[in-house]
Protein backbone atom coordinates (compact mmCIF):
# COMPACT_ATOMS: atom_id res chain seq x y z
CA UNK A 1 0.00 0.00 0.00
CA UNK A 2 1.50 3.26 -0.86
CA UNK A 3 1.47 6.21 1.54
CA UNK A 4 -1.43 8.01 -0.54
CA UNK A 5 -3.17 4.88 0.48
CA UNK A 6 -2.31 4.58 3.56
CA UNK A 7 -3.65 7.92 4.41
CA UNK A 8 -7.41 7.66 2.42
CA UNK A 9 -7.51 4.50 4.57
CA UNK A 10 -6.68 6.22 8.01
CA UNK A 11 -8.80 9.23 7.09
CA UNK A 12 -11.74 6.36 7.08
CA UNK A 13 -11.23 4.88 10.27
CA UNK A 14 -10.62 8.47 11.91
CA UNK A 15 -13.76 9.72 10.34
CA UNK A 16 -11.73 13.00 9.05
CA UNK A 17 -11.74 15.28 6.63
CA UNK A 18 -9.08 16.72 4.51
CA UNK A 19 -8.87 20.20 2.94
CA UNK A 20 -6.12 21.76 0.76
CA UNK A 21 -5.70 24.86 -0.44
CA UNK A 22 -5.18 25.97 -4.08
CA UNK A 23 -1.34 26.32 -3.29
CA UNK A 24 -0.66 22.77 -1.75
CA UNK A 25 1.89 20.35 -3.62
CA UNK A 26 -0.41 17.94 -6.24
CA UNK A 27 -0.25 15.11 -4.80
CA UNK A 28 -2.16 15.91 -1.39
CA UNK A 29 -4.34 18.32 -3.70
CA UNK A 30 -5.65 14.95 -5.10
CA UNK A 31 -5.97 13.43 -2.35
CA UNK A 32 -8.31 15.84 -0.60
CA UNK A 33 -11.70 16.09 -0.13
CA UNK A 34 -11.84 19.36 -0.81
CA UNK A 35 -9.39 22.11 -2.37
CA UNK A 36 -10.03 25.65 -2.70
CA UNK A 37 -9.11 29.36 -1.66
CA UNK A 38 -9.16 30.70 2.26
CA UNK A 39 -13.17 31.80 1.97
CA UNK A 40 -14.10 28.88 0.77
CA UNK A 41 -11.77 26.40 3.01
CA UNK A 42 -13.41 28.18 6.20
CA UNK A 43 -16.64 27.96 4.65
CA UNK A 44 -16.34 24.42 4.82
CA UNK A 45 -14.51 24.50 7.61
CA UNK A 46 -17.43 25.58 9.62
CA UNK A 47 -20.28 23.49 7.88
CA UNK A 48 -18.48 20.57 8.79
CA UNK A 49 -21.11 18.30 10.48
CA UNK A 50 -19.75 14.87 10.02
CA UNK A 51 -16.03 14.66 10.51
CA UNK A 52 -14.23 13.84 13.78
CA UNK A 53 -11.00 16.19 13.00
CA UNK A 54 -10.29 18.20 10.15
CA UNK A 55 -6.96 18.08 8.46
CA UNK A 56 -6.22 21.26 7.12
CA UNK A 57 -3.31 21.07 4.57
CA UNK A 58 -2.54 24.94 4.08
CA UNK A 59 -1.12 27.50 6.68
CA UNK A 60 -1.06 28.60 10.28
CA UNK A 61 -3.76 30.89 9.86
CA UNK A 62 -6.42 28.91 8.29
CA UNK A 63 -5.82 26.15 10.19
CA UNK A 64 -6.83 28.70 12.72
CA UNK A 65 -9.82 30.00 11.75
CA UNK A 66 -10.69 26.53 10.96
CA UNK A 67 -10.41 26.06 15.04
CA UNK A 68 -12.18 29.11 15.65
CA UNK A 69 -15.40 28.41 13.33
CA UNK A 70 -15.54 24.30 14.64
CA UNK A 71 -14.59 24.52 18.01
CA UNK A 72 -15.83 20.93 18.58
CA UNK A 73 -13.33 19.38 16.14
CA UNK A 74 -10.31 18.89 16.14
CA UNK A 75 -8.64 20.37 13.45
CA UNK A 76 -5.02 18.97 12.94
CA UNK A 77 -1.99 21.22 10.82
CA UNK A 78 0.15 18.61 9.41
CA UNK A 79 2.96 20.91 9.87
CA UNK A 80 3.49 23.29 12.59
CA UNK A 81 5.76 25.26 11.21
CA UNK A 82 4.29 26.15 8.00
CA UNK A 83 3.50 29.74 8.79
CA UNK A 84 2.56 32.37 6.72
CA UNK A 85 5.32 35.25 6.80
CA UNK A 86 2.32 37.65 6.00
CA UNK A 87 0.64 36.92 9.25
CA UNK A 88 3.54 37.45 11.03
CA UNK A 89 3.86 41.40 10.01
CA UNK A 90 0.87 42.38 12.14
CA UNK A 91 0.62 42.60 15.71
CA UNK A 92 -1.93 43.52 18.62
CA UNK A 93 -0.02 45.96 19.72
CA UNK A 94 0.79 47.75 16.37
CA UNK A 95 -3.52 47.76 15.72
CA UNK A 96 -3.80 49.53 19.21
CA UNK A 97 -1.51 52.06 18.62
CA UNK A 98 -3.54 52.29 14.75
CA UNK A 99 -6.83 52.39 16.93
CA UNK A 100 -5.72 55.58 19.35
CA UNK A 101 -4.74 57.58 16.07
CA UNK A 102 -7.93 56.96 14.47
CA UNK A 103 -10.24 56.37 16.88
CA UNK A 104 -13.29 56.51 14.69
CA UNK A 105 -11.64 54.52 11.58
CA UNK A 106 -12.87 50.87 11.77
CA UNK A 107 -10.56 47.65 11.53
CA UNK A 108 -10.93 45.32 8.65
CA UNK A 109 -7.94 42.77 8.57
CA UNK A 110 -7.53 40.24 6.07
CA UNK A 111 -7.85 36.27 7.02
CA UNK A 112 -3.70 36.25 6.91
CA UNK A 113 -3.58 37.43 10.54
CA UNK A 114 -2.95 35.65 13.62
CA UNK A 115 -5.78 34.90 15.68
CA UNK A 116 -5.18 37.36 18.44
CA UNK A 117 -5.29 40.43 15.95
CA UNK A 118 -8.70 39.08 14.45
CA UNK A 119 -9.87 39.51 18.15
CA UNK A 120 -9.11 42.87 17.62
CA UNK A 121 -11.00 43.84 14.32
CA UNK A 122 -14.41 44.52 13.25
CA UNK A 123 -14.38 42.57 10.32
CA UNK A 124 -12.10 39.88 8.89
CA UNK A 125 -11.78 39.73 4.79
CA UNK A 126 -9.99 37.76 2.14
CA UNK A 127 -8.92 38.44 -1.52
CA UNK A 128 -11.99 36.80 -2.61
CA UNK A 129 -14.30 39.48 -0.82
CA UNK A 130 -12.21 42.20 0.45
CA UNK A 131 -13.86 44.72 -2.19
CA UNK A 132 -17.39 43.83 -0.75
CA UNK A 133 -16.30 43.85 2.95
CA UNK A 134 -15.38 47.58 2.43
CA UNK A 135 -18.18 48.54 0.56
CA UNK A 136 -20.25 47.30 3.13
CA UNK A 137 -18.94 49.94 5.94
CA UNK A 138 -20.87 53.08 7.01
CA UNK A 139 -16.75 54.92 6.63
CA UNK A 140 -14.98 56.65 4.24
CA UNK A 141 -11.52 55.99 6.19
CA UNK A 142 -10.71 52.39 7.26
CA UNK A 143 -7.69 50.36 8.84
CA UNK A 144 -6.63 47.67 7.00
CA UNK A 145 -4.08 44.94 7.43
CA UNK A 146 -1.47 43.45 6.85
CA UNK A 147 -1.20 43.34 2.85
CA UNK A 148 -0.53 46.70 1.61
CA UNK A 149 -1.28 45.65 -2.00
CA UNK A 150 -4.13 44.27 -1.03
CA UNK A 151 -5.30 47.40 0.55
CA UNK A 152 -4.36 50.04 -2.56
CA UNK A 153 -6.39 47.81 -4.61
CA UNK A 154 -9.37 47.43 -2.46
CA UNK A 155 -8.53 51.68 -2.09
CA UNK A 156 -8.69 51.80 -6.24
CA UNK A 157 -11.81 49.89 -6.16
CA UNK A 158 -14.31 51.59 -3.94
CA UNK A 159 -12.63 55.21 -3.27
CA UNK A 160 -12.23 54.59 0.58
CA UNK A 161 -8.93 56.00 1.94
CA UNK A 162 -7.55 52.24 4.06
CA UNK A 163 -4.45 52.93 6.42
CA UNK A 164 -2.11 50.13 6.11
CA UNK A 165 -1.50 48.27 9.09
CA UNK A 166 1.53 47.82 9.57
CA UNK A 167 3.10 50.80 6.93
CA UNK A 168 3.93 47.74 4.94
CA UNK A 169 3.28 44.56 5.26
CA UNK A 170 3.54 41.92 2.35
CA UNK A 171 3.99 39.14 1.13
CA UNK A 172 7.14 37.19 0.07
CA UNK A 173 6.11 35.08 -2.65
CA UNK A 174 3.90 37.64 -4.71
CA UNK A 175 6.46 40.19 -4.55
CA UNK A 176 8.48 37.84 -6.63
CA UNK A 177 6.09 38.68 -10.07
CA UNK A 178 7.74 41.26 -12.02
CA UNK A 179 5.25 43.51 -14.66
CA UNK A 180 8.61 43.61 -16.85
CA UNK A 181 8.01 39.16 -17.20
CA UNK A 182 4.19 39.46 -17.85
CA UNK A 183 5.16 41.90 -20.50
CA UNK A 184 7.83 39.10 -22.54
CA UNK A 185 5.42 36.41 -21.91
CA UNK A 186 2.74 38.57 -23.82
CA UNK A 187 5.25 38.99 -26.40
CA UNK A 188 5.93 35.52 -26.28
CA UNK A 189 1.89 34.58 -26.21
CA UNK A 190 0.02 37.25 -27.97
CA UNK A 191 -3.29 35.78 -27.43
CA UNK A 192 -2.68 35.04 -23.64
CA UNK A 193 -4.55 36.30 -20.72
CA UNK A 194 -2.79 37.24 -17.79
CA UNK A 195 -4.26 37.25 -14.28
CA UNK A 196 -3.18 38.13 -10.89
CA UNK A 197 -3.69 37.84 -7.07
CA UNK A 198 -4.31 41.38 -5.71
CA UNK A 199 -1.67 40.94 -3.14
CA UNK A 200 0.87 41.35 -6.55
CA UNK A 201 2.10 44.77 -6.29
CA UNK A 202 -0.01 47.98 -8.47
CA UNK A 203 2.59 47.38 -11.26
CA UNK A 204 1.73 43.87 -11.73
CA UNK A 205 -2.16 44.36 -11.48
CA UNK A 206 -1.43 47.09 -14.06
CA UNK A 207 -0.71 44.50 -16.46
CA UNK A 208 -2.88 41.99 -15.30
CA UNK A 209 -6.58 41.12 -17.52
CA UNK A 210 -7.88 39.35 -14.19
CA UNK A 211 -7.41 40.27 -10.83
CA UNK A 212 -8.77 37.77 -7.81
CA UNK A 213 -8.48 35.46 -5.14
CA UNK A 214 -7.21 31.88 -6.02
CA UNK A 215 -10.44 30.09 -6.93
CA UNK A 216 -11.74 33.35 -9.38
CA UNK A 217 -8.94 32.84 -11.12
CA UNK A 218 -9.70 29.11 -11.60
CA UNK A 219 -13.26 30.14 -12.50
CA UNK A 220 -12.34 32.90 -14.80
CA UNK A 221 -9.76 30.10 -16.66
CA UNK A 222 -12.64 27.43 -16.23
CA UNK A 223 -15.02 30.28 -17.99
CA UNK A 224 -13.20 32.19 -20.11
CA UNK A 225 -12.90 31.35 -23.96
CA UNK A 226 -9.09 32.01 -24.10
CA UNK A 227 -6.80 28.97 -24.56
CA UNK A 228 -3.68 30.54 -23.04
CA UNK A 229 -3.17 32.46 -19.70
CA UNK A 230 -0.01 33.85 -17.65
CA UNK A 231 -0.81 33.17 -13.80
CA UNK A 232 0.60 35.96 -11.38
CA UNK A 233 -0.08 33.71 -8.01
CA UNK A 234 2.16 30.80 -6.30
CA UNK A 235 2.76 28.15 -8.61
CA UNK A 236 0.60 25.27 -6.75
CA UNK A 237 -2.38 26.67 -8.75
CA UNK A 238 -1.03 25.55 -11.96
CA UNK A 239 -1.97 21.66 -11.25
CA UNK A 240 -5.63 22.55 -10.22
CA UNK A 241 -5.71 25.11 -13.60
CA UNK A 242 -4.03 22.14 -15.73
CA UNK A 243 -6.29 19.29 -14.34
CA UNK A 244 -9.66 21.35 -14.84
CA UNK A 245 -8.59 22.79 -18.05
CA UNK A 246 -6.68 19.97 -20.04
CA UNK A 247 -6.60 21.65 -23.56
CA UNK A 248 -5.91 25.42 -22.15
CA UNK A 249 -2.55 26.62 -21.37
CA UNK A 250 -0.87 28.06 -18.52
CA UNK A 251 2.36 29.69 -17.81
CA UNK A 252 3.49 31.08 -14.30
CA UNK A 253 4.52 34.78 -14.85
CA UNK A 254 7.41 34.15 -12.51
CA UNK A 255 9.34 30.10 -12.22
CA UNK A 256 10.39 30.63 -8.73
CA UNK A 257 6.80 31.97 -7.17
CA UNK A 258 6.77 29.48 -4.53
CA UNK A 259 5.58 29.50 -1.23
CA UNK A 260 7.65 27.61 1.27
CA UNK A 261 5.52 28.06 3.92
CA UNK A 262 2.86 25.96 1.87
CA UNK A 263 5.03 23.03 0.80
CA UNK A 264 5.62 22.38 4.04
CA UNK A 265 2.91 20.15 3.89
CA UNK A 266 3.88 16.46 2.55
CA UNK A 267 2.52 13.05 2.34
CA UNK A 268 4.45 11.81 5.11
CA UNK A 269 3.54 14.66 7.26
CA UNK A 270 0.21 14.39 6.39
CA UNK A 271 0.42 11.05 7.80
CA UNK A 272 1.66 11.46 10.97
CA UNK A 273 -0.34 14.14 11.70
CA UNK A 274 -3.09 11.57 11.48
CA UNK A 275 -1.57 8.53 12.48
CA UNK A 276 -0.85 10.00 15.61
CA UNK A 277 -3.25 12.60 15.48
CA UNK A 278 -0.76 15.48 16.38
CA UNK A 279 -0.43 18.83 15.55
CA UNK A 280 -3.71 19.96 16.70
CA UNK A 281 -4.49 23.57 16.13
CA UNK A 282 -5.41 25.51 19.67
CA UNK A 283 -6.85 28.81 19.87
CA UNK A 284 -7.56 29.97 23.40
CA UNK A 285 -11.64 30.29 24.12
CA UNK A 286 -11.23 34.01 24.97
CA UNK A 287 -9.34 34.76 22.02
CA UNK A 288 -11.57 32.35 19.59
CA UNK A 289 -14.87 34.03 20.73
CA UNK A 290 -13.80 37.28 19.54
CA UNK A 291 -12.24 36.16 16.38
CA UNK A 292 -15.07 34.08 15.36
CA UNK A 293 -17.11 37.42 15.92
CA UNK A 294 -15.41 39.28 13.24
CA UNK A 295 -14.89 36.04 10.88
CA UNK A 296 -18.44 35.52 11.41
CA UNK A 297 -18.98 38.98 10.14
CA UNK A 298 -17.67 38.58 7.16
CA UNK A 299 -19.62 35.79 6.19
CA UNK A 300 -22.66 37.87 6.53
CA UNK A 301 -21.36 40.47 3.82
CA UNK A 302 -22.78 39.06 0.18
CA UNK A 303 -20.24 38.58 -1.88
P1 LIG B 1 -6.68 33.03 -1.50
O1 LIG B 1 -7.70 33.38 -0.46
O2 LIG B 1 -6.85 33.77 -2.76
O3 LIG B 1 -6.63 31.56 -1.69
O4 LIG B 1 -5.26 33.53 -0.96
C1 LIG B 1 -4.64 33.08 0.16
C2 LIG B 1 -3.23 33.41 0.16
O5 LIG B 1 -2.53 33.17 1.12
C3 LIG B 1 -2.67 34.03 -1.01
O6 LIG B 1 -1.31 34.13 -0.90
FE1 LIG C 1 1.31 33.79 3.07
FE2 LIG C 1 2.13 34.60 0.68
FE3 LIG C 1 2.32 32.04 1.33
FE4 LIG C 1 -0.08 33.18 0.88
S1 LIG C 1 1.60 32.86 -0.60
S2 LIG C 1 0.46 31.82 2.54
S3 LIG C 1 0.25 35.23 1.74
S4 LIG C 1 3.38 33.78 2.28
Amino acid sequence: MDLTEKILKLKKEKKAVILAHNYQRPEIQDLADYVGDSIELSRKASEEKDAEMIVFSAVDFMAESAAILNPRKKVLLPCLGARCPMAQMLTVDEIKRAKKLYPNAPVVLYVNTLASCKAECDVCCTSANAVEVIKSLDADTILFGPDKNLAEYVSEKTGKKLIPIPENGFCPTHLLFQPEDVKVLKMQHPDAVAMAHPECSSEMRKVADFIGSTSKMCRYANESPAKEFIVGTEEGILHRLRKENPKKNFYLAYEGAICPNMKLTTLDRLYASLKEEKNVVKVPEAVANKARASLERMFEVKS
